[in-house]
């Protein structure tokens, strides 16, 4: 533990309800990193909820910001930053996430997912009547782009300490 051969951040991509800001935060913990939710960030720098950058602005605004403020992370030292599902779909992010981070994608069962998104209001994507139907839609557009990321743990139901050593590992 506590050791980082490459001094470069640890970025998590996966969808919404993949355990992203759980693992990242235990992980950080274990490699005595910061962490670091872009989607905490983009608030920050926002001045509002998620939601409301979605409701006011678009999502095409909210890309534009996500893109700019993982770029800003990026830059300083290493850290453990947990991503927005989206994130990673970018192709600008996920350009620079590759060349200057490890990126790692938390692979997860539909129903897993179904079950720890549900009763959420915060994500706009999934405020719809069928989260099914979205998420094996976004399953089928951005898993084989997940497959991009260095590292690809399967996390389905295992707990949070089983997980993060895997990742360790
Ligand atoms: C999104 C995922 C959300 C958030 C926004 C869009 C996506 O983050 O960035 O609602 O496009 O999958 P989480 O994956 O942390 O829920």
């Amino acid at each position: 533990d506590g050791f980082l051969p490459s001094g470069r951040s640890i970025v998590l991509v996966g969808l919404m309800g993949a355990g992203k800001t759980t693992i990242g935060r235990h992980l950080a913990g274990r490699l005595g990193l910061p962490f670091v939710d872009a989607d905490v960030e983009i608030e920050r720098a926002a001045g509002c909820s998620i939601a409301d950058v979605f409701r006011l602005y678009g999502e095409a605004a909210f890309r534009d910001g996500e893109r700019r403020v993982i770029r800003r992370l990026l830059e300083g030292p290493p850290m453990v930053l947990a991503t927005g599902g989206g994130a990673f779909m970018d192709t600008a992010t996920r350009t620079m996430v590759r060349e200057h981070a490890i990126s790692l994608w938390l692979r997860c069962p539909l129903p897993v997912l179904l079950r720890r998104v549900s009763g959420r209001t915060h994500r706009p994507l999934l405020n719809t009547a069928s989260p099914r139907d979205v998420l094996e839609r976004l399953m089928t557009i951005r898993h084989p782009v997940y497959a991009e990321a260095d590292i690809i743990v399967d996390c389905g139901d295992n707990n949070v300490e089983h997980t993060t050593t895997r990742v360790m590992e």
